[in-house]
């Protein structure tokens, strides 16, 4: 893949290879985001996966965008009904980040939620909630690079979950 480095000159020439994945995550994990649930609903009930790589990324049209690994075993559901929902969680929902970065188990066993406009799921208690349907899918290397249409929002209570150098912890402005 070809890039331009910081400096304007070609990113390619500069370093080959880039730098090994010690060093990626080193300085990957330092950008702090907030976290998602991503979920859409599968043949046999709901499912999802816990989702950092989400970002708003246009508001005419209302676009935003997210990553989903190759390997992710929910996306593909929402990929096929072209719909899912971003649930922006809150500081007091940590566990619930966990429970939906684990592989092959049912994460919405006892986990509330209610159905969005799109029919995608929307965990309760989340501090926001983004009903999309599935615009395009691009090729991100290991990840897909999915763009969103935003069908509806609407916003929750409480303070945002934050994930930093491979922990979680909280915000407040
Ligand atoms: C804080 C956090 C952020 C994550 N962000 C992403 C992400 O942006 N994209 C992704 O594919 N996986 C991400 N993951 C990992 C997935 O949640 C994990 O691989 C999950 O098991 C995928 O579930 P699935 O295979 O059932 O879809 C993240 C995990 C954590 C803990």
């Amino acid at each position: 893949m070809s890039g331009v480095g910081p400096d304007g000159s070609d990113g390619e020439a500069q370093g080959g290879a880039g730098p090994d994945d010690a060093a990626m995550r080193a300085v990957l994990g330092r950008f702090a985001s907030g976290v998602t649930v991503v979920s859409g609903i599968g043949p046999e009930g709901p499912v999802g996966f816990t989702c950092q790589s989400f970002f708003s990324l246009s508001l005419a049209p209302p676009l935003v965008a997210l990553a989903p690994s190759r390997l992710s075993v929910s996306w593909p559901h929402m990929h096929t009904r072209a719909a899912f929902t971003a649930s922006i969680l809150t500081d007091r929902q940590e566990a619930l980040a966990r429970a939906f970065s684990v592989k092959g188990r049912d994460k919405f066993r006892g986990v509330g939620w209610a159905p969005g406009t799109n029919g995608a799921p929307r965990i309760q208690d989340a501090l926001a909630w983004v009903d999309c349907r599935v615009e395009r899918v691009h090729d991100g290397g290991d990840h897909h690079l999915v763009i969103g249409r935003i069908l509806a929002v609407e916003v929750g209570d409480g303070e945002p979950l934050v994930f930093y150098r491979g922990g979680f912890g909280s915000f407040r402005a």
